[in-house]
């Protein structure tokens, strides 16, 4: 699957939903009821991180989940790559963007989001032909101030911005044009998950679901 087509795709996914949970699961179990309940509160898409050892169960339960789209974050490599999709991943999204990385997307069909932070990273991306990119850490590398700049000069990449947003932050970010979705691990706190609360889970979900945005 050629990056355009990636890109395509991954678009049609970030449109789903103003926010895509970034997920961290430590508890395999967690993961089919975290997956029901963020998709009943309005958020079909989700990130499961590869940062815990059950992360590819995880996949692998909420992949049954109706109305759920799973993806897998923090790819690193080309394994993590085929493992995601192998476990059922819909798409992927990785921190930055390395030729290897790019190389198994296309070999898997795995629509990637492609993390940038420069200029040059977001350029060197849609010379390949991702024309939707992960902006990551978004507070930390300029926000979504930086973002409205980026779009000036390239207005044909849209973005999910990741790292450090919150309910409050993410209607700076919904405002821009430029600005598919973002992502943010806020709408499952770990002690909710702990506590097996998936209501409080619920309630997040539709706050996050109910943002307005202008793309
Ligand atoms: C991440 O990779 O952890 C994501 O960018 C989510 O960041 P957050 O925990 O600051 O929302």
């Amino acid at each position: 699957m050629t990056p355009a087509q990636q890109s395509l795709e991954a678009a049609e996914i970030c449109r789903l939903a103003p926010v895509v949970p970034v997920l961290v699961i430590d508890d395999p179990a967690h993961a089919a009821p975290l997956a029901q309940a963020l998709v009943a509160g309005g958020l079909p898409a989700l990130e499961v991180t590869l940062r815990t050892p059950c992360a590819l169960d995880a996949i692998r339960a909420m992949a049954d989940v109706p109305g759920g789209v799973v993806g897998a974050g923090t790819l690193l490599t080309p394994a993590d790559v085929k493992a995601a999709k192998a476990a059922g991943a819909k798409f992927g999204v990785s921190p930055g963007a390395t030729d290897r990385i790019i190389a198994a997307c296309e070999d898997e069909g795995l629509p990637l989001l492609p993390g940038a932070a420069t200029a040059t990273e977001i350029m060197l991306l849609l010379e390949k032909g991702f024309t939707v990119q992960k902006f990551f850490p978004a507070e930390q590398a300029g926000g979504a101030a930086y973002l409205k700049s980026i779009g000036s000069p390239i207005p044909q990449v849209s973005f999910c911005p990741t790292g450090g947003i919150s309910l409050k932050l993410a209607p700076d970010y919904l405002g821009l044009k430029n600005i598919l979705c973002v992502g943010g691990s806020w709408v499952a706190p770990k002690d909710a998950m702990a506590k097996g609360d998936w209501a409080a889970i619920t309630r997040l979900a539709r706050e996050a679901a109910a943002l307005p945005r202008s793309s």
